[in-house]
């Protein structure tokens, strides 16, 4: 048995006479430290960054809370899920982007965190949307739909997606408009983030390309990326070429179809290659969640 997965609940008896030992409530545990809601399925939250973790930008770790206790055995369990970390791998503190699952057995529960209040961190943080695993190019392309938009909230800013990129172009597709305004408003805080213009240089958010889209509600531009691309309309509004293997680099995250749909118009229709942190080529893909 993992130490670190089973754990018996500490209590502490009212006639021990030890001094109380230091004993942490949670494995792994750490302090969430800002929470936002953004819309009834979507939320944010932020929690203090393990001293010792280090990680790249657009990498995932497990994250969660403790299940209940075990009726029979009274053992408790962690309850651990992927998710992205949404903030850059130079930031102090960890950022994540959730959806809210009513009957979800994590985020029916993840939903309710409160400043102060602690979750645990499994401090390994692995995936394939790295820059690690692209060849050098002159256009880097972010393709996501719903809360897959998270590890490109931590690329974008990242210094090295300006050093290695000319141009930056982020898509993202989600149902409804309300969904959006995480994205939107992490890009447009990013022309007064005073931090970044001086690391990375004055206007270097002029590189981005932003291209929001929804499906079942009214916007400014609607309809799936992977139609807007095979009808070339994305391209005309964007002033760019259709993706090729000289210049154009890309990351996907979405759900499952998305991915799948992205992936066959990027082999088949652009001619690009999928690459890994073993194998850097032309694009590399990541589930958002498991269907
Ligand atoms: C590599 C990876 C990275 C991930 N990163 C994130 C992240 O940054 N943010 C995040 O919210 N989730 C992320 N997920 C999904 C996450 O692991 C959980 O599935 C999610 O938190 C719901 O957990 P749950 O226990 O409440 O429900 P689960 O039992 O895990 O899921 C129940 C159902 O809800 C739907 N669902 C789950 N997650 C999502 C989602 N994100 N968007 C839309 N529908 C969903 C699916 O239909 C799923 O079958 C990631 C998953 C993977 C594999
Ligand atoms: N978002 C909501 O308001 C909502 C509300 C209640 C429950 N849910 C449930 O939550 C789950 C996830 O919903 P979600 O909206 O977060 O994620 P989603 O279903 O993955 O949809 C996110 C966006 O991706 C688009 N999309 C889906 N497949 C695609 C493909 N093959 N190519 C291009 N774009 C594609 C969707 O367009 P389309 O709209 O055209 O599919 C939508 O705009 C679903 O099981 C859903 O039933 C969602």
């Amino acid at each position: 048995m993992d130490p670190m997965n089973e754990m018996t609940p500490v209590t502490e008896a009212a006639t021990d006479p030890k001094p109380a030992k230091a004993v942490p409530a949670l494995p792994d545990a750490q302090t969430v430290t800002e929470v936002k809601h953004w819309t009834d399925r979507l939320f944010s939250f932020k929690v203090a960054r393990p001293a010792s973790l280090r990680f790249r930008s657009g990498e995932f770790v497990m994250i969660g809370l403790m299940n209940d206790p075990d009726p029979k055995t009274g053992k408790v369990k962690p309850l651990l899920r992927a998710y992205s970390i949404a903030s850059p791998s130079w930031d102090e503190e960890m950022e994540f982007y959730s959806i809210k699952v009513q009957d979800g057995p994590l985020t029916s529960r993840l939903q309710h965190i409160k400043v102060g209040d602690e979750i645990i961190l499994r401090p390994k943080p692995v995936g394939t949307l790295v820059h690690d695993a692209l060849i050098p190019g002159k256009r880097i392309w972010f393709f996501a739909t719903g809360t897959g938009f998270a590890p490109f909230a931590s690329l974008l800013r990242e210094p090295e997606t300006y050093e290695k990129f000319d141009e930056v172009i982020i898509t993202h597709t989600c149902r409804e408009a309300g969904e959006l305004t995480y994205g939107r408003e992490l890009i447009e805080s990013l022309k007064t983030d005073e931090l970044l213009n001086e690391v990375i240089g004055e206007g270097f958010w002029k590189k981005i390309k932003y291209y929001p889209t929804t499906t079942r509600e009214e916007s400014a531009k609607m309809g799936r990326i992977t139609d807007l691309m095979r009808s070339g309309e994305a391209f005309a509004d964007l002033g760019v070429p259709p993706l090729n293997p000289e210049s154009d680099r890309a990351m996907i995250c979405g759900n499952l179809a998305f991915n799948l749909e992205l992936k066959d118009l990027f082999e088949n229709t652009y001619g690009l290659e999928e690459g890994a942190n073993s194998k850097p080529a032309h694009f590399v893909v990541e589930k958002a969640f498991l269907d």
